[in-house]
């Protein structure tokens, strides 16, 4: 209990820092380079966003496991195991379109107990922990109340990779006829806190990795929402596609999307 505690103030402390340096760097670019492909960026600030995070981490849980994005793997002695995207929405952040956050979640024994996204932009601090609710800046949230995908607002993201991009065109379609209206803005950590706070009413991705979905995931099932994958499946971080609603759409969801 104490420790969870502790675990989730670090990891409030170490968003907030990490969130203020990536801001402060807004529009100051200098290195870019590419992982994999001309829009796969990855910046300066990714990398020193990261180390702020793993520095605060290791110095009060030196034994705690790490799976970072830009740093890989690094196994620890405990069960306790941190996820971190530095920087979601590089691309975003690279053009100076301000939509990017730190995304940090902490798992225990393989389940995600909590999670910390920060958008420095807006100074929104989302926060969830198992079984105790999903919060913005200290305020409890909940997930919209609409019953149909026609009055609704869905998000949805395009992976890097060119195949499931292309495969998720079919799908963006047969939404943009379905709902009310469909955003990508680019950073999939923030799309799962908006459902979480009833800003849409449901997202979809494929060809996601953990530390995208880590801490949002958890924001959306803690604000009464609904996660699972694109075709109803249990959702754990380590799949590729995610769904997340209010709930009540998430049906007709799954089956405009099969
Ligand atoms: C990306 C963003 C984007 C999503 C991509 C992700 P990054 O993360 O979350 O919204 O569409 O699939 O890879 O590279 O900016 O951390
Ligand atoms: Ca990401
Ligand atoms: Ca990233």
């Amino acid at each position: 209990m104490e420790q969870v505690r502790e675990i989730k103030q670090v990891a409030e402390n170490a968003a907030r820092e990490a969130g203020a340096y990536v801001a402060e760097h807004l529009n100051k670019l200098k290195d870019i380079s590419y992982k994999g492909g001309i829009n796969n960026l990855v910046t300066d600030v990714d990398l020193a966003s990261e180390k702020i995070i793993k520095d605060m981490i290791k110095s009060r849980f030196p034994s705690h496991s790490i799976l970072a994005e830009e740093g890989g793997e690094e196994p620890g002695g405990g069960s306790y195991k941190w996820i971190i995207d530095p920087l979601d929405g590089t691309t975003n952040f690279a053009h100076g379109f301000p939509v990017f956050c730190v995304s940090i979640g902490v798992m225990l024994d393989n389940e995600v107990i909590t999670g910390i996204v920060y958008d420095p932009t807006r100074q929104e601090l989302f926060s969830a922990e198992k079984g105790k609710g999903a919060f913005l800046n200290g305020e409890r949230i909940s997930v919209s109340g609409r019953r149909l995908v026609e009055r609704s607002l869905i998000s949805t993201g395009f992976a890097y990779d060119v195949e499931e991009k292309f495969d998720n065109l079919k799908s963006f379609q047969t939404m943009l006829k379905s709902a009310q209206a469909v955003r990508r803005a680019g950073s999939a950590a923030i799309d799962l806190c908006y459902v979480a706070c009833g800003r849409f009413d449901g997202f979809w991705e494929l060809g996601l990795n953990p530390w995208d979905t880590a801490a949002g995931q958890l924001m959306a099932a803690e604000s009464g929402g609904r996660v699972s994958t694109i075709s109803g499946q249990a959702y754990d971080i380590f799949k590729k596609d995610i769904l997340a609603t209010n709930g009540y759409i998430h049906s007709e969801m799954i089956s405009l999307l099969s």
